[in-house]
């Protein structure tokens, strides 16, 4: 049976979201049909609304989704009715580097999950009157009241979880906190840089106070953002509007650079920054999201000293061992997202992105009532 739900849809380039009702799919096989309970705003969604992302429009963004599953298709195992979920990013599961735990490098990672808006054969999961839209954002496009969402893309929660916390875990905090604690898993006292404090930069900075680190750098233009930074665990901040932010670096490590940068406001200008600072054997991991086919000039010479500049998606996580295993950190109090969170109903979610956008909401969770 179709599934007649509200959700937010992007009209047009620059448009507003738009609340109009439409027409989930039936579940095939592998899929879930889920209310949603909380869906976390990342900028990414914005970017596809910016034009930044080129998902093709009209269509349902949304990739931070919690909720409880509905109803499953018939060859669903990991989840059942009833069942607590978060939603995070879907793969193949049969690719090379899915089958090797790499999913968020899966071939297909790009048309299943960010450009594709439809799903793997080429249908749709939403329509409106006959009309398809463009969806499947992330496998689950879970700006809307329900969502159909790939298996791939759940993780199963306790049910006394609190999924309107807990939304972001599924692509922002994963990506920050797996940055640092799958991919650069920081050396001893080793020093570490993280431009840009929005959901992934701050989500850094909690997973480097996770880590061995001894100096966490935070830096932004917000200074709201860099005090709760320290508060979180940074040992310096960088105000990025009055300083010349790699000179403040140089000054801050004598003269030898970072161990660790993390580039994560999607700013060329910025990664630019935190290439030059890198110490030798120094590693650049590279998150943020800047137009389609920008380009960085680097000093080649410069690299040969074994610095290194990696990109990473979802913090390089299997989000069905990495979302259970944040969960856990954030029941102990380790990882402390409510200081990041601020919760709209999702009637107003054109405010939500506006408080994102202007800088006032680090992480707009929006919920259903
Ligand atoms: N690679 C991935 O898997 C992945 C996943 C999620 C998000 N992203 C991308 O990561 C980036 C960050 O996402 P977010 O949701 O945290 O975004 P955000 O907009 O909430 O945060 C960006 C931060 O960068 C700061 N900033 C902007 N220009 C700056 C400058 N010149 N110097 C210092 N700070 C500056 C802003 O003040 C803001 O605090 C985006 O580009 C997003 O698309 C990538
Ligand atoms: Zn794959
Ligand atoms: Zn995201």
């Amino acid at each position: 049976m179709k599934t007649k739900t509200l959700a937010a849809v992007v009209r047009e380039k620059d448009a507003p979201f738009s609340l109009e009702e439409v027409e989930l799919d039936e579940p095939r096989p592998n899929e879930v049909l889920v209310r949603m309970v909380a869906t976390g705003l990342c900028h990414t969604d914005l970017s596809v609304r910016s034009g930044v992302i080129p998902f093709p429009l009209p269509g349902v963004v949304g990739h931070e989704g919690a909720g409880v599953v509905e109803a499953v298709g018939s060859a669903v195992q990991r989840v059942k009715p009833g069942d607590h979920v978060l939603a995070s990013f879907t793969s193949c599961g049969s690719c090379p580097n899915c089958q090797a735990g790499h999913p968020a490098y899966c071939f297909s990672f790009l048309p299943l999950n960010l450009l594709g808006g439809t799903r793997a054969d080429g249908s749709h999961t939403i329509e409106q009157k006959g009309t398809p839209l463009k969806a499947h954002f992330f496998g689950q496009s879970s700006l809307a009241r329900h969502a159909l969402i790939d298996e791939r893309s759940l993780v199963k929660v306790n049910s006394d979880a609190p999924l309107e916390m807990l939304a972001p875990l599924g692509c922002g905090i994963q990506t920050g906190a797996g940055t640092v604690l799958n991919v650069l898993r920081p050396a001893p006292g080793s020093s570490l840089a993280v431009f840009g404090l929005g959901g992934v930069g701050l989500a850094a900075i909690m997973g480097a106070t996770l880590s061995a680190a001894g100096r966490i750098i935070a830096i932004d233009l917000v200074p709201s953002r860099l005090s709760l930074a320290r508060e979180l665990g940074a040992t310096e901040t960088i105000d990025a509007r009055s300083s010349d932010t790699v000179q403040a670096l140089m000054e801050l490590t004598a003269g030898q650079g970072v161990n660790y940068t993390i580039e994560a406001t999607g700013s060329t200008r910025v990664l630019s920054q935190a290439i030059q600072v890198l110490a030798p054997l120094g590693t650049c991991a590279v998150i943020g999201a800047p137009q389609a086919s920008s380009t960085v000039p680097f000093d080649v010479n410069f690299l040969l000293n074994g610095r290194r500049i990696i990109g990473i998606t979802e913090g390089d996580s299997q989000p069905e061992h990495f979302i259970p295993a944040l969960v856990r950190l954030y029941e102990l109090g380790r990882l402390p997202l409510d200081r990041l969170i601020r919760h709209y109903p999702f009637e107003q979610i054109e405010q939500a992105a506006n408080d994102a956008h202007r800088g006032t909401t680090i992480k707009p969770v929006l919920t259903y009532s």
